[in-house]
Order: structure tokens, then sequence, then C-alpha cells
């Protein structure tokens, strides 16, 4: 049997890190949700001062930063430098931060590497930007995720309220979703882009055990 590599692509929003940790789940193996690691990048940067999009000095923490993932129970923690930044990296300063440091070369060397050491090891299923074209080129089983702007943005509406974390109108947050989509799919490093041989999956008005039972029907097909 091949090893299960499963990558989910798509913009933010689409539902890729709730899909990719429920197939997780039901198969048994690792999610990593690569979008994290980009965070805690910019965590760091944030924290430090650094302006997020100055790529001189944002390359320049990627020579003494530690990122790793544990897993508890299923579910991915992340630490920086040793600190579990699993809910700090989920503000909405740190998602623009992450989209801006995630354009600079040097910062994707060093997490790509990382990604892929996890995935040498382990049967992952793997969330990103990336994961079908750079990361894991060879998984038996790509995934493009999308969804239209609207629901994303009521979406991210409802988690940032539910966590007590809204500080934004739902207009802004679509004037915020359409501009990482845009720094996302324009950079020139590994831009946001669906791999020749994925799947295309509009998420828009599904249900998340509809994409689950679509996605392990793929599953049982190809491993
Ligand atoms: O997925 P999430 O929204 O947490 O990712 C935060 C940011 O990190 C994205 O806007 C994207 O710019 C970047 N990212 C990336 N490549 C990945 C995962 C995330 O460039 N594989």
């Amino acid at each position: 049997m091949k090893t299960i590599r499963i990558a989910i692509d798509g913009p933010s929003g689409a539902g890729k890190s709730t899909l990719a940790k429920r197939i997780a789940r039901e198969l048994g193996i690792i999610y990593l949700d690569t979008g994290a690691m980009y965070r805690a990048v910019a965590l760091k940067a944030i924290r430090l001062g650094i302006d997020t999009r100055d790529r001189e000095n944002v390359s320049r923490l990627m020579d003494d930063i530690d990122i790793s993932v544990e897993y508890h129970d299923g579910t991915q923690r992340i630490y920086l430098d040793g600190e579990d930044v699993s809910s700090a990296i989920r503000t909405n300063e740190v998602s623009m931060g992450a989209s801006n440091v995630s354009a600079f070369p040097e910062v994707r060397a060093k997490l790509v590497a990382l990604q892929q050491e996890i995935a040498r090891n382990n049967p992952v299923v793997m969330d990103g930007r990336d994961i079908g074209t750079k990361v894991l080129p060879d998984a038996g089983l790509k995934i493009f995720l999308t969804a239209s702007v609207e629901e994303r943005a009521r979406r991210r509406f409802l988690e940032l309220k539910e966590k007590g974390l809204l500080d934004k109108t739902f207009d802004e947050l679509v004037a915020e979703i359409e501009e990482r989509d845009r720094n996302d799919s324009t950079r020139e490093h590994s831009p946001l882009k669906k791999a020749e041989d994925a799947v295309e999956i509009d998420s828009t008005g599904k249900s998340i055990d509809e994409l689950v039972a679509m996605i392990m029907d793929m599953v049982r097909k190809r491993f």
C-alpha cells in the first residue's frame, strides 16, 4: 500500500484546516497545518518590532528561530522557541503578517524543509498553499479547496467572534481576505496555485460531512 500523503491547498478560509483535521482523524494519521508555521514567524517578527514586510530583517530572523509541532490527542500544537503559541498566532495582525513573511524565499526554504522532514517520517494530511505544487509534489491525493469570498468572510467572522477576537466588521474582513488572496496568488515565490493533478472542490454551501465523505471516497480509490 502506498504511504498516505494528502495535500490540501486553497485560499484563506476555504475550510482547509477543518477538513484536513477530520480526514486525518478518520485515517488515524497526523495533520500538519503549515500556515501555523508562517504565522509563528510573523509573530516572532511582530514581537521584536520588525515590520513583516522587511525582507532583510525577517530573513535574518530565520537563522535563529525554533519552530516545532507536537500532537496532543491528535491536535496540533505549535511551538515558537519552546513556547506554545497555538492561540497567540490566531489574531488578524498575525494573519496579515504571515501573508507578508510567506513571500520571502528565505522563510519558505526553511519551513518547506521542516514540512518535508515531518512528511518523510509520517503519513500525513497537510494543508497550505504550496503543498501539492512544492512541498509534496508526489502526494497520492491533492485537493484544491475553494469557496466564495463572502462565504470565507462569514466563516472567519464567526470564528473570530467565537474566540472573542472579533475586531473587524464583516466588510472589513471581506477586504482583508481579498488582499490576502491577492498577496498569496501574485507573489513571485510559490504563489497559491492549483497543482495540475489536484482535484478542485468548491466548498461553498457544502457541509463538512459532505466534504469528508467526498474525500474519503477518493482516499479509498487512491491508496
Ligand atoms: O493557512 P493560514 O491562513 O493560517 O496561513 C497564513 C498565511 O501563510 C497565508 O496567508 C499564506 O500567505 C501563508 N502560507 C503559505 N504557504 C503555506 C501555508 C500558509 O504561504 N503552505
